[in-house]
């Protein structure tokens, strides 16, 4: 693993956080219905979790001598409660295995508190998932 693919790999994960950021805002926004209060705070608790995985991989980048990306990943289309949960869940399972995958790479690259960093991100997003998943499996629409 030489030091530029994993600057490279490293930017397509901060563009991935920028867009769950994006993706946790419009959403807590768009959250209707009887648990709009509950969906919307559950949302936007997931921003600041994000935010520290953004600012942690761009100082990283920057660290490493990369230039972080600003540039963020599309946020997935969904209209309802449903759809929109059912999108978290589908880049929380996406991120958990881009962080497994990045902590592998790091650990090749040498760079052992970067795998450690990676590892507990890899257990961020497997709480966010589960989270999800669980919110879903009784959900009534
Ligand atoms: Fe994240
Ligand atoms: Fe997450």
């Amino acid at each position: 693993m030489d030091k530029q693919t994993l600057i490279d790999h490293l930017n397509e994960d901060l563009a991935g956080e920028f867009g769950a950021i994006l993706q946790y805002i419009t959403y807590a926004a768009k959250a209707t219905g009887p648990y709009r209060p509950q969906l919307a705070q559950f949302f936007l608790t997931e921003v600041a979790d994000e935010q520290m995985h953004a600012q942690f991989l761009a100082n990283k980048i920057v660290a490493l001598g990369g230039e972080p990306t600003t540039q963020a990943r599309p946020v997935p289309p969904a209209k309802t409660n449903r759809e929109m949960l059912e999108a978290v869940l589908v880049a929380e399972k996406q991120a958990g295995k881009d962080y497994t995958r990045r902590a592998e790479e790091a650990e090749a690259y040498g760079d052992k508190g970067l795998v450690v960093a990676l590892e507990d991100m890899v257990r961020d997003e497997m709480g966010h998932s589960e989270e999800t998943e669980r919110m879903l499996r009784d959900w009534p629409l």
